[in-house]
């Protein structure tokens, strides 16, 4: 049975206050059935709160610090970030892991710090093109969720994944449907060990890669594929509030 499937939104290090305006214009020019939501750089973060107050899209950051307050220059707290009205979250995105070297262990301690804070965390996983060619796709989706989810307490609380094969991002080239197929339901089981199977029933798993209004439809059409993470398509409002359209 499919549930309403997330459509989220990452900026990564792009957009303004302009993009801020006309992006908020152009979702609340519709109503949507799908739960969406917006990562803009964290400074737009307050503004956007306001703007979409009457709406039921989420807005949301694309980091949080592993650390809750302190001597730690240039980090924002998930409590600061549920304050100002972030629901979400996201966690260990390739970009953060690859030019930032966060890993799994730093990625365990924010998604503890998110969930503790009523902050939705969406914990990016997926492998490197060199990876990908050496087969290894499963055996790095494995150890990114065996280091980073067990011990967590999710009692009521939400959790998503976002399977992001890094040669897709970016590219203009998703991975194909048969491919996401695997590699979601592999996630899927890999959850039920972790989780329990309640629990992996609630995770919605999004897949993230060169996602457009061409290949969304057929995206959420398949199997165990909950969501989907856009970043390029996001910067223009007209063509995420298409994807949002078609998702819904
Ligand atoms: O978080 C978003 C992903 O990195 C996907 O980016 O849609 O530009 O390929 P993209």
């Amino acid at each position: 049975s499919k549930r309403a499937p997330f459509v989220i939104a990452n900026w990564k290090l792009n957009g303004g206050i302009d993009l801020t305006c006309t992006s908020v214009a152009s979702m609340l020019n519709k109503q949507f059935e799908v739960k969406i939501g917006i990562a803009p750089p964290y400074v737009y973060i307050g503004d956007m709160v306001s703007f979409l107050r009457n709406s039921n899209i989420m807005v949301g950051s694309q980091n949080v610090s592993k650390f809750a307050s302190g001597a730690y220059t240039g980090e924002t707290s998930a409590q600061m970030l549920t304050e100002v009205g972030c629901q979400f979250c996201l966690i260990g995105h390739s970009e953060r892991r690859q030019v930032f070297l966060e890993n799994d262990h730093s990625c365990h301690t924010k998604l503890e710090k998110a969930l503790a804070n009523n902050l939705m965390p969406i914990l990016c996983i997926g492998e490197n093109l060199q990876q990908y060619e050496l087969g290894l796709t499963n055996d790095i989706l494995y150890r990114q969720l065996h280091q980073a989810l067990p011990g967590l307490d999710l009692n009521g609380k939400e959790l998503c994944i976002a399977y992001e094969p890094v040669w897709a991002i970016g590219t203009g080239k998703a991975a194909s449907t048969e491919q996401v197929e695997a590699v979601h339901s592999f996630i899927y089981q890999e959850l039920v060990e972790i989780l329990g199977v309640e629990k992996a029933n609630r995770v919605h798993v999004l897949y993230g890669g060169s996602v457009s209004k061409n290949n969304v439809a057929e995206l959420l059409s398949t199997p165990h594929v909950n969501g989907v993470l856009v970043g390029g398509a996001s910067l223009d409002p007209e063509h995420f509030s298409e994807i949002c359209t078609i998702a819904d």
